[in-house]
């Protein structure tokens, strides 16, 4: 919906369709508004004595419950109101002591406190650095900047409904399913259970890109399915009914997961190994080999003058990915440095031969019959190559000893510099490519 800036609270922009007014307020939000406020100060530490109703409901709310329903409509509602009393003087104590405690200035950190994981340095002080290839990635990621707004796709419109072969519209479609449901998992990842792990700012600097990067990317996912006119319900919905592309989601969610749950503890030796090679499965194969190797159906396409500007958005998404995959393995690595960690070999064994088996199944599923220039032959082998430069990147032994590069343009395909001069499809020039590397 678009907004009038200058008073977002205006009234829509004519042709915008007007949000619904307000629901009316509702009961529970009458009762948070009554709800009684315990006054916070340091006087009320103790606990108000317990009444013989309030001790009645103790085995199901506890003794401190704020209020009690006073009719049988209050006691159905949410206990919007609900404020536990010992909460509320805790918090009151402590501002009651940060108060009256004199500042006593203190002593400069010292970067090597700093560790990935499990450091000691104020998390708040971004510099001096120990990790200036984190910020350098900052100030790199924030090069590649572009919204899928930028590129033209009335072409892609034409070619979907005209051009392409009926195996082709299904390639297209599916590749941009997988898609859209893995990049939301991936933000999830980084953002909800690897980011608040780093006990380093200029780490976490990077991943707060990287978490606008994963939503900026569903946006373009949206954008392409919606430019389309593709059923977007229908589309968004596929992971949940085709196997093929549930099976690879569902192994991503369980190492999410494994990782997320609140008693995670970084210095137990076993939730450390949990840890890193989730952090390892998400950088090395979800981002390294399932995102990389998985734009390359529709590149295949671009190549032949077909959805060139699907093919653009993807190489823009692309770039960010090469980006979240370096980054990621290094900073896997470190933390087995630091923390003297050793993969389990038959943990990692495991986790190749699973998401291999994954991807075999997806390629054919994606591709029942070759199209033009490519086959689920050429895209399954090429997991298993770039398989083995993900395990060469961690440090591991690879994976699928002889791989063939089946695809030997796809490097230079996610190399925006070399395509730009035949794809017609942008009219602004690409700001600062030039800076970036490539793996
Ligand atoms: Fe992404
Ligand atoms: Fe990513």
């Amino acid at each position: 919906m678009m907004l009038n800036w200058d008073d977002p609270l205006a009234a829509p922009l004519p042709g915008v369709q007007s949000r619904p007014e307000p629901a009316p307020v509702q009961q529970e939000q009458k009762i948070a508004e009554s709800a009684p406020v315990y006054r916070t100060t340091a006087t009320d530490l103790e606990p108000p004595p317990v009444t013989e109703k309030e001790s009645a409901n103790d085995a199901e709310h506890g003794p401190y419950q704020a209020a009690t329903p006073a009719t049988q409509e209050e006691a159905s509602a949410p206990q919007a109101g609900t404020i536990k009393q010992p909460e509320v003087a805790v918090a009151a104590h402590r501002r009651e002591v940060a108060a009256n405690t004199p500042f006593t200035p203190m002593s400069p950190i010292n970067p090597e406190d700093k560790r990935v994981i499990n450091g000691m340095a104020d998390i708040n002080q971004l510099a001096p650095f120990k990790y200036p290839w984190a910020w350098e990635f900052f100030i790199n990621a924030n090069r590649n900047h572009w919204t899928p707004l930028d590129i033209n796709m009335a072409q892609d419109v034409h070619d979907y409904h005209h051009n392409l072969k009926p195996e082709e519209r299904h390639v297209y479609e599916n590749v941009l399913a997988y898609l859209t449901t893995s990049d939301i998992l991936a933000m999830r990842n980084i953002g909800l259970a690897v980011m608040e792990k780093m006990t380093a700012p200029e780490l976490q600097i990077y991943q707060a890109r990287q978490v606008y990067e994963e939503s900026l990317h569903t946006w373009t996912y949206q954008h392409c399915i919606e430019t389309i006119g593709l059923d977007q319900s229908e589309i968004y919905n596929r992971y949940r009914v085709v196997p093929e592309i549930n099976q690879k989601i569902r192994i991503g969610n369980r190492r999410l997961n494994a990782i997320m749950r609140p008693d995670i503890d970084l210095r137990n030796r076993d939730d450390l190994q949990e840890f890193v090679l989730s952090y390892a499965f998400f950088a090395g194969i979800f981002e390294g080999c399932w995102f990389y190797n998985g734009f390359s159906p529709v590149f295949a396409l671009q190549r032949r003058g077909l959805m060139k500007g699907t093919g653009e958005q993807l190489q823009y998404i692309m770039r960010d990915e090469v980006m979240h995959i370096a980054f990621g393995i290094r900073v896997v690595r470190q933390i087995l440095q630091e923390e003297n960690v050793t993969l389990d070999p038959q943990e990692v064994r495991a986790m190749w031969d699973e998401a291999e088996a994954a991807e075999a199944a997806y390629s054919r599923y994606l591709l029942p019959q070759p199209i033009l220039g490519y086959s689920q032959e050429d895209h399954h082998e090429q997991f298993r190559f770039i398989a083995n430069r993900r395990a060469r990147q961690l440090g591991l032994d690879e994976p699928f000893s002889g791989a063939k590069n089946a695809l030997p343009w796809l490097d230079e395909q996610s190399n925006m510099r070399k395509e730009k001069n035949f794809f017609e499809t942008r009219v602004t020039e690409y700001q600062t490519g030039g800076a970036l590397k490539w793996d």
